[in-house]
């Protein structure tokens, strides 16, 4: 339970971010510049206190290399998503490539942390 909520901030960072992601596909482009920056902003912040609060948690003795292989994918998704956030955003041109993996990204992100965490929190 107290390895869970240490990332109730990030989560909630995380559901922020998907918010303003949707905000920022509603209005279209051009992106709004204040959207576009508080969605980027908050990505990263989720991101950053993730990781610090993942190292603050001791190392789990069984599952370690499940959690560590969900733990790559994630890493994965958050490259992913910054690098296709960062075309989209530098296109004038809709990406549907682009957006598409930025669309599934998220999911797996979700999915993969979701899955660690569990495994991270269960009693052996
Ligand atoms: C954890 C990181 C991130 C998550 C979970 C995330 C999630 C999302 C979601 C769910 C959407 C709405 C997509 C839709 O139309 O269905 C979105 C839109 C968007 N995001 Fe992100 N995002 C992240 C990081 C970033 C970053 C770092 C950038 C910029 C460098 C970025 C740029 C954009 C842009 C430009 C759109 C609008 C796409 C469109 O034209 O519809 N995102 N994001």
């Amino acid at each position: 339970m107290e390895t869970l909520s240490k990332f109730t901030l990030p989560g909630i960072l995380f559901a922020l971010t998907l918010v303003f992601g949707f905000g920022l596909s509603y209005v279209g482009k051009p992106y709004n510049g204040l959207l576009f920056n508080v969605h980027k902003l908050i990505a990263l912040g989720a991101v950053v206190l993730a990781v610090v609060r993942l190292a603050s948690i001791p190392r789990p003795g069984d599952s370690f290399a499940l959690i560590a292989g969900l733990l790559v994918i994630a890493a994965l998704c958050v490259v992913a998503l910054f690098a296709s956030g960062a075309l989209m955003s530098a296109r004038k041109l809709d990406d549907a490539v682009m957006l598409t993996i930025h669309r599934v990204a998220p999911g797996v992100l979700a999915i993969c942390c979701a899955l660690a965490l569990y495994l991270l929190v269960r009693k052996p």
